[in-house]
Formats: structure tokens, C-alpha cells, sequence
């Protein structure tokens, strides 16, 4: 695996790798990778034909009393977790090679980025579209990859893509749980045993309201309340949101139809987590 620290460097690889009419497929992340990560790694070796990666933790996109400074990294492990994937580029730029002093241009998709974790997160959407779009920039992809766990950074970054003519297939991969159901994530390090527990309930109040839609429940009103009813019985877990959506414009449903985003967001003890579910009458919820 080659690493690039600097973007002349990166963009002359990529453009290497791909001068062959190879497909390119590119797996952004910030490290401290889990399953989750390696997931998108494997679904994008399994349809290009050369996969880079990059690791950056993008200051951008954290708010000022955010956990930027003590977001867990560890360069080596990641590295041979990828190295072990086969992926053949690496960008791991340092802050000054991605935001040069004075550079001050964002990219913001309007509306989109105030919604869900955008409504808790002032400013975190906006950190995630100028960064994602600059690493486009960087390395062209034919193909990139992002979990469905961040559903609303999903939906942000294909309609940034639709809006600004990139020329890149926006590809999601499934949420990868743990085995009781707990979503992936590198923030799930900073949980502690008890907190740990208490996390599932996330997962759970999803549970619920998918029975329930399942059942023939279809009134917002009463799956969300449903929803948040279950997240209020684990003390310790504050809710940020319980709320149904439209998965493509992030905005409520009225009817809840085939294809609404169950999504929901709380803490435990200082740790935000985030999970959900669509709902789809041919499949089940995913
Ligand atoms: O999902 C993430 O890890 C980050 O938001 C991303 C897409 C790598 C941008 O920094």
C-alpha cells in the first residue's frame, strides 16, 4: 500500500491508477477504524479495480466543546487494517497540507445541513461537505463509500455530488452491528462497561418503532412518541432526537411510507451516539 501525505502526491497516484481506464474507489474515513470501515473497503474491492482510503480526522466538522482533540487515533493499526484489506492508497494529509492558512472557501448544501445532526451540530455538515469535496478533488473517484449510519451525512454529501456535478458514484453501506445489535463506531471506545449497556437502547427504540410499522402503524405522531418513550426509560441516556424522515431530503413525514428513515440521536454519559433504521414493507426494516 502506498501512503500519501501531500495532495500533488495523492492526485498523481490516483491519476496513475486509473490512466489504465481502472475504476477507482475511494473509502474516506477518519481512522480509529472498526468493521464498519472495513466493510466499505471489501464492497469497494469488490467492484473497482484499485481502492484508496484516506484518514484524516477533519477539525472542520467538530465544534468548538466537541471531542476533536481526543478522537482516538491510531495510525499504525489502521494502516495495517487496510494493508491487510489489499487497498493499494493511502491519504494521510496533516491539517496544514488540507487547510492551508487562509483558506477560506466551504461548501454547504443549504437546508440539508440543518437538519437532524445539523440541528444539534451547528456547523458539522458544512466541515463534512468542504473536507469530502476536497478529497474528490484530490483523488477523482469513479466510486465512493459511505456507511448508512450517518444516513443524514448520506443524504448531504449525494445531493452535494447531484448539485456540483461530481462525477462520482455515491455507493452506502449497511450499519454493521455488534452481536446485540449495537451500531459500529470509533466513539464507541469511549464508552465504559455500564455505559456500554445502556447504549442499546438506541437500537431497541428503533426495534420498536419498526414492530410497530410492521404491525400497521403508520401515524407519526404515535411511532414517534413511541420511540422516544423507550430511549426515556434508560435514565442515564439524554435523547438529542427521535424522528422520522425522508431519507433523500431529511425532512418529517407525514405518513409514514415505505422507505422513511427511523433515525435517532442521545447520549450516554458525554458520548453522542447516533443509529437508525428504514423502513421497507418489501424487506423488513434494514
Ligand atoms: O464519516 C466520516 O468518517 C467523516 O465524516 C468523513 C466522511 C470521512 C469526512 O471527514
Amino acid at each position: 500500500m502506498r501512503i500519501c501525505q501531500t495532495i500533488e502526491e495523492m492526485r498523481a497516484a490516483c491519476r496513475e491508477a486509473k490512466r489504465s481506464g481502472k475504476r477507482l474507489g475511494f473509502v474516506p474515513t477518519m481512522g480509529a477504524l472498526h468493521e464498519g470501515h472495513l466493510s466499505l473497503v471489501r464492497a469497494a474491492k469488490a467492484s473497482c479495480e484499485v481502492v484508496a482510503a484516506s484518514i484524516f480526522v477533519n477539525p472542520l466538522q467538530f465544534g468548538p466543546r466537541e471531542d476533536l482533540q481526543k478522537y482516538p487515533r491510531d495510525f499504525d493499526r489502521d494502516r495495517a487494517l487496510l494493508e491487510k484489506e489489499s487497498v493499494e492508497l493511502l491519504f494521510a494529509p496533516s491539517v496544514e497540507e488540507m487547510y492551508p492558512p487562509g483558506a477560506i472557501t466551504w461548501v454547504e448544501v443549504e437546508g440539508l445541513s440543518d437538519r437532524l445532526d445539523g440541528h444539534s451540530r451547528p456547523g458539522h455538515f458544512r466541515g463534512v461537505t468542504t473536507v469530502v469535496a476536497k478529497l474528490f478533488h484530490i483523488v477523482e473517484p469513479d466510486a465512493a463509500y459511505f456507511g448508512q449510519k450517518d444516513a443524514a451525512q448520506l443524504a448531504i454529501i449525494r445531493r452535494m455530488a447531484r448539485d456540483l456535478n461530481f462525477p462520482v458514484e455515491i455507493v452506502a453501506g449497511p450499519i454493521v452491528r455488534e452481536a446485540d445489535g449495537l451500531a459500529m463506531s470509533s466513539r464507541n471506545a469511549y464508552l465504559n462497561p455500564q455505559q456500554r449497556k445502556q447504549a442499546l437502547v438506541l437500537h431497541r427504540s428503533l426495534l420498536r418503532v419498526k414492530k410497530l410499522w410492521e404491525g400497521g402503524e403508520r401515524d407519526l405522531a404515535r411511532l414517534r412518541a413511541a420511540g422516544r418513550e423507550e430511549i426515556a426509560r434508560e435514565d442515564s441516556v439524554r435523547l438529542d432526537y427521535f424522528e422520522i424522515v425522508d431519507a433523500g431530503s431529511l425532512e418529517p413525514v407525514v405518513d409514514v411510507a415505505d422507505g422513511a428513515l427511523v433515525a435517532v440521536a442521545a447520549l450516554v454519559g458525554t458520548t453522542r451516539l447516533i443509529d437508525n433504521v428504514a423502513l421497507d414493507a418489501s424487506h423488513g426494516a434494514r
